[in-house]
């Protein structure tokens, strides 16, 4: 989905948020994206490992234009600052239409309530414009910030995992939070091709 989709959507949906809107992670972006997780070290040690060199950064790129998946920037309306990233990955079609949403804030924006609304209109965009009817967001028991923003945003929980996630080293448990079409007040949209008729 490229970002005219993402312009269409929100111009459509001007009250879905009036603080943050959505682009995906291109090129350009490089300079200002190494800046911030040099700058957010510490805020994303130890739940999230992002690109940190030029190398790692254009292999995040090819991975998002290769795989389906979507790395989207949470970008503050005005300034068009990079207030942080949502990524939705693992999506899975045919009778699953799911996908699993990775997030972070970057820390000159952090703690501004900007993520919880880039994640609300992510969950919009991801049922209305790619036909999804299920997010699903992994979250480690002492992620507490990580916690709050899905419960905000209005996940529910469905379950725990053990040693779901290889992150920092080793294999950790899991919170599993999701949220299906059917809790959110989105626009009508035909199925997406790949479900099956019944
Ligand atoms: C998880 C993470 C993205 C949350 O970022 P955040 O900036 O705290 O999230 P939000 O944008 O929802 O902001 C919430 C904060 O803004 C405050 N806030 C201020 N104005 C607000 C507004 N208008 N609306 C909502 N919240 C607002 C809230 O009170 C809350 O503060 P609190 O935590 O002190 O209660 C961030 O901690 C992070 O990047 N962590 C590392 C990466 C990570 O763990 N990713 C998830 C892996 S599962």
């Amino acid at each position: 989905m490229n970002d005219a989709a993402i312009d269409v959507f929100l111009a459509g949906r001007p009250d879905t948020s009036r603080r943050v809107t959505l682009r995906h992670l291109a090129g350009r972006d490089q300079d200002e994206f190494l800046d911030l997780v040099r700058a957010s070290t510490q805020l994303h040690h130890p739940w999230m490992s992002l690109p940190s060199t030029p190398e790692q950064f254009q292999a995040y790129l090819a991975r998002y234009a290769e795989s389906g998946e979507e790395s989207l920037l949470v970008c503050v309306r005005g300034s068009g600052a990079i207030a942080g990233l949502v990524n939705i990955n693992s999506i899975i079609r045919g009778r699953f239409q799911s996908g699993a949403i990775a997030y972070a804030a970057f820390a000159p924006s952090a703690g501004q309530g900007y993520l919880s609304e880039g994640v609300t209109v992510v969950v919009r965009y991801a049922f209305e414009q790619l036909r999804l009817h299920r997010l699903e967001a992994q979250i480690q028991p002492g992620n507490h910030a990580s916690l709050k923003l899905v419960r905000r945003v209005g996940f529910r929980q469905e379950g725990y995992s053990p040693e779901l996630l290889y992150i920092d080293g080793a294999w950790r448990d899991h919170e599993r939070w999701a949220i299906t079409t059917s809790m959110v007040d989105i626009r009508p949209t035909p199925p997406h091709p790949t479900l099956p008729e019944r």
